[in-house]
């Protein structure tokens, strides 16, 4: 049996199109629908239970798309959300906390690693939680470092750079105001002779060059959207429920691929940087307004 459902995707924004695009690359026969919550983005600095309601809201939402697998392509949304959404949607649902703490223990050889997310993750101690169910001996340092996710939806949302592909030219954000700013957030770091750092949070991916510069030779960055793709590949194989090779049972007929909405009130934009991460064309995007969300999904204090 195959399945032509789309494979749900979400994120508090355009970060979470990393993740996307890496599951794109390794089952390029499978639908998406992405969600980016943009207009509630940063969830970073926010309370657990309010990200958890957000991310709740946006599950439900994509579950009455009928997804066939949830991914919360957000590191601060899995640390909040994760076993919350598995227990109340009716498909299986992962995040990208637990394959980016296995790509940093599978890359590590001194077991030093250290983790650059938002000040969300970082308090939930998630991370470290992960890498310790795979391996108890390694050390954790663990940075917050919210100015990564304001850099890169400011330089986003600017517009500059974006006529290039962000995979093709990965020195987009090479700029000295950058450059400082990252040296000085990951400074902490260097003193903890770690080996390896995982990119906690899916829009660090796209610094990623300017973070392996200030951290210098010696020391690895990984993050979790290969792991993620390949982790959504054995659950889809597991269940039967890859998308037919054959195109003439795949979906309805003139079906979009990848479809994209957001809580953004600005498509345009969102199209504009959307592309640039993901790699294609965003030709099927809709907005969702924040009350038909709300309306949708009830409290999640009223669940219990
Ligand atoms: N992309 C989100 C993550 O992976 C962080 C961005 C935000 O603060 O909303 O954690």
């Amino acid at each position: 049996m195959s399945s032509s459902k789309p494979i749900g995707v979400f994120d508090s924004g355009l970060g979470g199109l990393t993740v996307a695009r890496a599951i794109s690359a390794e089952l390029p026969l499978e639908p998406i629908f992405y969600v980016g919550d943009t207009k509630r983005c940063p969830y970073g600095p926010r309370k657990q239970e309010e990200v958890c309601q957000f991310a709740f809201e946006v599950g439900t939402w994509l579950a009455a798309r009928d997804v066939k697998l949830l991914v919360i392509a957000c590191n601060t949304a899995t640390a909040a959300a994760l076993p919350m959404l598995q227990k109340t949607l009716p498909m299986p649902v992962i995040g990208v906390i637990a394959p980016g703490a296995r790509a940093a223990v599978q890359a590590t050889r001194s077991r030093r690693v250290g983790v650059l997310a938002t000040e969300g993750t970082v308090a939930s101690g998630s991370y470290e939680r992960a890498i310790h169910a795979m391996d108890a001996g390694v050390t954790v340092v663990q940075q917050a470092t919210p100015r990564f996710v304001q850099i890169v939806e400011h330089e986003l949302a600017s517009g500059n750079h974006l006529h290039e592909d962000w995979m093709r030219n990965k020195e987009i954000f090479d700029t000295e105001a950058i450059r400082e700013v990252v040296a000085e957030d990951v400074a902490s770091l260097r003193n903890h002779k770690i080996d390896t750092v995982v990119l906690g949070c899916t829009h660090f991916p796209l610094l990623a060059p300017e973070i392996r510069a200030a951290l210098g030779d010696g020391v690895r960055v990984v993050s979790s959207a290969e792991e993620t793709a390949s982790e959504v590949r054995q659950i889809l194989e597991r269940r039967d429920e890859l998308a037919a090779s054959d195109k003439s049972s795949r979906g309805a007929a003139g079906e979009p691929m990848y479809r994209f909405a957001t809580t953004s009130d600005d498509i345009t934009a969102f199209a504009v940087a959307g592309r640039f991460i993901f790699g294609h064309a965003l030709d099927s995007i809709e907005h969702i307004d924040l009350a038909t969300l709300s309306e949708l999904a009830p409290k999640i204090t009223d669940l219990a």
